[in-house]
């Protein structure tokens, strides 16, 4: 049993790093992991489901959704920038609860964030080329439909940009950071500038009368009662509803997704010169600028438009045509396939990195953790994943991919909460650089909203939630338990004594 719950100490996992062949690079600053951040962040769920979210589930009231998710992802963050700043080491949530909570959690969360980052990739590389098929559109080329994927498509269809957009990054990735870094800034500052431009230009077509009711009544779900209505609805007994103040909790379970990245910015606690001091303040800036053009978006937006109008695949270019503004619609959808690339760029880069953490404990094969001898980039991961994220990502349709990406966030989200009141506990002598204020409050308030989010989840969400997670715990007993690091020093020093 107590194999289970070893801990990896928080200066092993330091001195793990700093073994030559498995070492990279330290390069990135406080500036560079907030570009990263708002590079990630900003994506799919504020150019996409804002619209579908506006107008299926909380109407105007969109706007509180996204406060309400930022609320549990600011508390969150907290807990991320503690953890990251005292166990600054690649792969995130993974490697703080290794430190705190034992093998068997750090697993798990390794496991989880994997479908988070692989199953985000997808989600987001899909997103994109739909816009990049309506920009096409525009100048008269049309994709056929069996190369647009399955949610286009009505026979078999595949995604053949999503899955070129993929296979691309990953031979950026494969080039190093370096690279990655200086094109992520640029791309940042056009989707920033694209949001900045429907925010202003947007002010001018906003009409009052749209904002009226501003929470909609609450109305039965169309497809009733099934596994599709949210999670906490059934175990109350409520006749599932859209709208009304549970669509504004309901909506914030899937405008979730638009905040997710900010945890991926502690992904690269490794590659940061000063972590100690840069990491906390990448993660808090990044997420505040997000929420702060998320709310102002979803009030222009649904002000241009009334919500049941609204597009609900290019929802922010479709507003601006509706007013009877084409041409910032197509700058719009431009910048929009701009800066998603780079969304999906970085959600590859901390899927990789989790990946290769995990390697090089040894509770998946070692073989993934050697770093190429002249780009110090763990390719071997990055090949691999790249190219089952791309055949993914061609395959599969976007809508239900979304809320079991949220789901595996949440869950991280609480098992890294969790983790600070642990290793405040077992380990108050660490140097913590940014100390979560008010513990054990926060990370208990953090660890409430998340599961709040979840609850408000579709049930078969949990449902496929929970077979990921079932397959993980088998490989785990299977392989990683007796294959860890951890495990084969146990060994060595059994056999010594
Ligand atoms: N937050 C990212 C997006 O909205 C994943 O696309």
């Amino acid at each position: 049993m107590s194999t289970l719950f070893r801990t990896k100490s928080v200066e092993q996992s330091i001195r793990d790093t700093e073994e030559p062949e498995h070492a990279l690079r330290k390069s990135l600053s406080a500036l560079d992991l907030t570009v990263f951040g708002v590079g990630v962040i900003i994506g799919t769920g504020i150019f996409v489901l804002t619209g579908k979210v506006a107008k299926e589930t909380a109407g105007p009231a969109t706007a509180l959704a996204f406060v309400a998710a930022g609320i549990v992802c600011a508390l969150a963050a907290l807990c991320y920038a503690e953890f990251a700043s005292t166990v600054p080491v690649a792969g995130s949530a993974y490697t703080f609860s290794y430190a705190s909570l034992g093998e068997l959690v750090a697993w798990i969360i390794g496991w989880d964030l994997v479908l988070e980052f692989a199953l985000g990739t997808a989600v987001v590389a899909v997103g994109w080329s739909g816009y990049v098929r309506s920009l096409m559109d525009n100048i008269g080329w049309t994709m056929p439909e069996a190369l647009s994927g399955p949610d286009v498509a009505d026979g078999f269809g595949f995604d053949i940009l999503a899955f070129a957009l993929v296979l691309v990054l990953t031979v950026i990735l494969v080039l190093g950071m370096k690279l990655s870094a200086r094109v992520t800034t640029v791309v940042v500052a056009v989707k920033i500038a694209v949001v900045l431009i429907v925010i202003i230009a947007g002010l001018f077509f906003i009409e009052a009368a749209n904002y009226k009711p501003f929470v909609p009544d609450a109305e039965p779900q169309p497809s009733g009662s099934g596994l599709d209505a949210p999670l906490v609805q059934l175990i109350f007994g409520y006749e599932p509803t859209n709208f009304g103040v549970m669509g504004i909790f309901t909506a914030a379970s899937i405008v979730f997704f638009a905040f997710i990245g900010f945890d991926v910015v502690a992904t690269a606690a490794e590659e940061t010169k000063l972590p100690q001091r840069d990491m906390p303040r990448g993660i808090l800036a990044s997420l505040l600028i997000c929420t702060l053009l998320y709310v102002a978006v979803s009030i222009v937006v649904t002000g241009m438009q009334h919500y049941s109008e609204l597009s609900v695949s290019a929802p922010l270019a479709d507003a601006f045509k509706a007013a009877g503004h084409p041409f910032y619609a197509g700058v719009i959808s431009f910048g929009a396939a701009v800066g998603l690339t780079t969304v999906c760029l970085i959600l590859l880069l901390g899927q990789t990195r989790v990946f290769f953490a995990m390697s090089r404990d040894g509770l998946l094969p070692r073989f993934f953790s050697k770093t190429h001898p002249r780009f110090g980039t763990p390719y071997r991961p990055t090949v691999l994943l790249g190219v089952i994220i791309a055949v993914v990502a061609g395959l599969t349709s976007i809508n239900e991919l979304a809320t079991l990406v949220n789901i595996g966030t949440l869950f991280a989200f609480v098992v890294v909460a969790l983790g600070v009141i642990v290793l405040r506990r077992t380990r108050p002598d660490l140097h913590r650089a940014f100390r979560t204020p008010w513990v054990p409050l926060i990370p208990v308030l953090s660890v409430a909203a998340s599961v709040w989010l979840m609850l408000n989840l579709p049930a078969e969400t949990w449902l496929r939630f929970g077979i990921w997670m079932v397959l993980g715990v088998v490989i785990y007993f299977v392989y990683g338990r007796r294959n860890s690091t951890m495990a084969k020093a146990a060994e060595a020093d059994r056999a010594e004594r």
